[in-house]
C-alpha cells in the first residue's frame, strides 16, 4: 500500500483539477481516473526510455479497471517534439478508433508531456490529458499549468496552446531512474521557485536522489507552480512571468553556445546568476544573497558561467529577437530580497550585456 497521495489543487475557474503526489502511485492510477473519466479506448504517450520501465504498471492497472490503453512510444528527446510527430500521432489515434471520449495518458519528461497535451489539446478539438510527469522538470513545472506545444524548425515552442491537464499523477520514485545529471538539471527549476517565491526552500538543497524527503520538496514546487497559474493562467497580468526567472539571458547563452553545449538547465542556472546579479545593481538585492543562491547553484552541479569567447555580438542578437525586448529596453525579472520577485521593464539592453560580460570566466 501506499501513503495517502499528497494532494495540491489548480483553483481555475472554468477547468480545476488536482495534482496527487506520492511515491509508488502508478499501479493505482486506474482507480484513482475512474471518477473522472469512465473505462474508455485510451492512449499512453511515452518514448522509448521512460516505456520499458514504467508503461506495463500503468497499463495494467487501466487495464484492471476496464480501460482499453495503446501504448504509442516515441524516439527520446527533443527533436520528437515536433509538428510532424504530433500529426502521425494523430493518425495514429484516428486509426486505433479513439473518439472524442477517449483520453490520453502522458507517460514521460517535458517532451512527451507538451507533445501529448497539444495532440490531445486538437484532438477532435480537445480530448482530456492525464499527465504523468517522470523528470524533476515535469514534476515541478511543465506537467502543471496546461502549456502544450511543439518546437518549429525556427525555434523552441512556437507552436502551442493551453490546454490543462484533468489530472496530474506525480510518483517521485520514478526519479531514481533517472540519471544524476538529467536530476540536477531539473534542481535549476526549483531553485527558480525558491528565488521568486519561497527562499527558505534554498537550505534543502540538493535534495539527496531517493530521499523520502523529495515527495514533500516536489509538493512544495507543485503548491508554487499551481498558485501562480491560478492567478494567472495565461500570462496576461505579469504573475506567471515570473516563472521566467533566468531564462531571457539562459535561452540565449542556450541558443548561442549551441544547443547541446548547455542543457536548458545548467543555461538557465547562467541565466539566474546574471539575473541575480543585475537584482544587486538594480533591485538592491543584498551581496550575502546573490552568494547564497550561487553556492546552492554550485551544490547542486550546476554551472554559473560562460567562456571569455561567446560572442557577445549574437548574444545581443539573439536577446533583440526575444518577444520580450522592445526599443531597447526588456521586460525582465529580478527580486530585491529572496522569496519575492517583481517584472521590471526597466532594464536595458546595456544593463544586460554587462550582466554577460560578468558571466565570463
Ligand atoms: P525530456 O522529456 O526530454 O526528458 C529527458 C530525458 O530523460 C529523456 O531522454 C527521457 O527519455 C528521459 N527520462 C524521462 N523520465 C525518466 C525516468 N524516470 N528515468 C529515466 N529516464 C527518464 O526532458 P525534460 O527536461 O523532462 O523536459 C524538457 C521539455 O519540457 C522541453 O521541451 C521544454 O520546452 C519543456 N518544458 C515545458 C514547460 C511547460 O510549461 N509546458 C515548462 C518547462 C519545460
Ligand atoms: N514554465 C513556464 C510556465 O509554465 O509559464
Amino acid at each position: 500500500m501506499i501513503d495517502k497521495p499528497l494532494s495540491v489543487c489548480v483553483g481555475l475557474k472554468a477547468s480545476p483539477y488536482e495534482i496527487l503526489i506520492a511515491s509508488g502511485i502508478i499501479p493505482h492510477i486506474g482507480g484513482i481516473v475512474k471518477s473522472l473519466i469512465r473505462p474508455c479506448k485510451c492512449a499512453i504517450i511515452s518514448d522509448e526510455l521512460v516505456a520499458p520501465l514504467y508503461a506495463k504498471t500503468l497499463i495494467e492497472s487501466l487495464e484492471k479497471e476496464g480501460y482499453s490503453p495503446l501504448l504509442l512510444t516515441l524516439p527520446a528527446g527533443e527533436s520528437t517534439k515536433s509538428m510532424a510527430q504530433a500529426s502521425t500521432l494523430c493518425d495514429r489515434l484516428i486509426e486505433s478508433g479513439l473518439d472524442r471520449k477517449s483520453a490520453i495518458f502522458a507517460l514521460g519528461g517535458g517532451v512527451i508531456g507538451d507533445l501529448a497535451g497539444f495532440v490531445a489539446s486538437i484532438y477532435f478539438r480537445g480530448i482530456p490529458i492525464i499527465q504523468i510527469p517522470t523528470t524533476v522538470v515535469a514534476q515541478v513545472d511543465s506537467s502543471i499549468g496546461g502549456k502544450t506545444g511543439v518546437n518549429s524548425l525556427l525555434g523552441k515552442n512556437l507552436i502551442g496552446s493551453f490546454h490543462q491537464p484533468k489530472l496530474v499523477i506525480t510518483d517521485p520514485s520514478t526519479l531514481d531512474t533517472l540519471p544524476n545529471y538529467l536530476f540536477n538539471e531539473g534542481l535549476a527549476e526549483v531553485i527558480k521557485h525558491a528565488v521568486i517565491a519561497d527562499a527558505s526552500m534554498l537550505d534543502l538543497l540538493p535534495p539527496v536522489k531517493g530521499s523520502k524527503d523529495l515527495c514533500a520538496l516536489i509538493t512544495r514546487n507543485v503548491a508554487i507552480k499551481a498558485a501562480i497559474v491560478t492567478q494567472d493562467e495565461f500570462e496576461t497580468t505579469g504573475t506567471r512571468a515570473l516563472l521566467n526567472f533566468g531564462h531571457t539571458i539562459g535561452h540565449a547563452v542556450e541558443s548561442v553556445a549551441g544547443y547541446g553545449t548547455f542543457s536548458h538547465g545548467e543555461s538557465v542556472a547562467i541565466g539566474m546568476t546574471a539575473a541575480l546579479d543585475l537584482s544587486v545593481r538594480l533591485a538592491a538585492l543584498p551581496e550575502e544573497s546573490f552568494y547564497r543562491v550561487l553556492k546552492t547553484i554550485h551544490a547542486c552541479g550546476l554551472p554559473t558561467s560562460i567562456s571569455a569567447d561567446l560572442p557577445t555580438e549574437s548574444l545581443l542578437a539573439t536577446l533583440r529577437r526575444d518577444k520580450k525586448f522592445d526599443q531597447g529596453a526588456i521586460r525582465f525579472v529580478l527580486t530585491g530580497e529572496l522569496g519575492s520577485a517583481f517584472v521590471s521593464n526597466e532594464v536595458t539592453i546595456d544593463d544586460v550585456l554587462g550582466a554577460i560580460e560578468r558571466l565570463r570566466k
